[in-house]
């Protein structure tokens, strides 16, 4: 889309930016942000990668950036002052129904319906419903089948593996990408964690044939399977707490450095740089790992 035409909402949908990870055997990071530091930092190292990239919002950071209408307006305005011009998605991570529809009418470009807690029956009826909705404003679905394991900003999941049948038919209903529990689990993984279940994916890759397919709890996993996650079929992968930890890293070294206590070191903008250099850092990582950089 040219964005020029567009001038108020310069967001896409992650639809294409998916279909050309999943032609192309690479994948789409889609990286959480909690406020302007995060988002400015994610959308400078995508454009100086010059990678697509998809910026996902939980409820929970809805919220604390004071609503979808602050975050959508805080986005368009950095497309324009940062002059970003790679592909960019704003996505809402884990919705509710309700949310989804609040996102769908503040502007977002992409939304993630989470209906995996209800009943298989129930979960069609709201994403069918929700299909419709987003393919007349042109917006990317997400649907998702057995719950990612773990907990994020209050949305707890059991890490149950998907049915290949119930994907395969939320998957027919229309959805741009499904996002299939195969022992993924948002946060660091336990010591004892099993790893990605290959052979679940490879069994829901063939029941849902074409359909790019979201790895979550993207934090931890191993460089070579998310590498093998990506060549059965993972076109977007989730990011989170990994920006997190090096954010916070970053600033308590800044602090037990004295750093702010040294001139005007006690500046929030001095005070935050070390945080947003270290999410830059972790975003850069992951675009070379997941193989996005230059596919913009
Ligand atoms: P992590 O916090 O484990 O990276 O998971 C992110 C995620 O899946 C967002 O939906």
């Amino acid at each position: 889309m040219d964005r020029k035409e567009k001038w108020d909402n310069m967001l896409v949908s992650a639809k294409e930016m998916l279909e050309k990870a999943r032609d192309g055997h690479y994948a789409v990071g889609q990286f959480n942000i909690n406020n302007l530091e995060w988002t400015k930092s994610i959308l400078l190292t995508a454009q100086e990668l010059n990678s697509p990239v998809i910026l996902g919002v939980s409820e929970g950071a809805g919220k604390y950036m004071a609503g979808y209408k602050t975050i959508v307006g805080m986005v368009n305005g950095m497309l324009e002052g940062l002059n970003i011009t790679v592909p960019v998605a704003l996505h809402l991570d884990h919705g509710s129904y309700e949310a989804t529809l609040k996102c769908i009418e503040a502007g977002f470009s992409s939304v993630m319906f989470d209906g995996s807690h209800y009943p298989i029956d129930e979960n069609i009826e709201k994403t069918t419903e929700l299909v419709k909705i987003c393919a007349e404003k042109g917006l990317s679905l997400e649907a998702e089948v057995g719950a990612i394991g773990g907990e994020e900003d209050g949305v707890i999941g059991g890490g149950d593996i998907a049915d290949p049948e119930e994907c395969k038919a939320i998957s027919e209903l229309g959805v741009t990408m499904l996002a299939a529990g195969i022992g993924n689990i948002h946060g660091k993984y336990p010591e004892n964690w099993k790893g990605l279940d290959f052979d679940a994916l490879e069994k829901i890759k063939n029941a849902t044939g074409s359909i790019p397919l979201v790895l979550h709890g993207g934090t931890g996993i191993p460089e070579d399977m998310i590498k093998k996650a990506i060549s059965l079929g993972v076109a977007k992968i989730n990011v989170n707490t990994e920006c997190q930890l090096s954010f916070t890293a970053a600033t308590r070294k800044y602090i037990e450095e004295g750093k702010d206590l040294q001139g005007k070191g006690f500046d929030p903008r001095k005070v935050l740089a070390p945080g947003c250099e270290a999410i830059k850092a972790t975003v850069k990582e992951k675009m070379e790992l997941f193989g996005s950089v230059g596919k913009a």
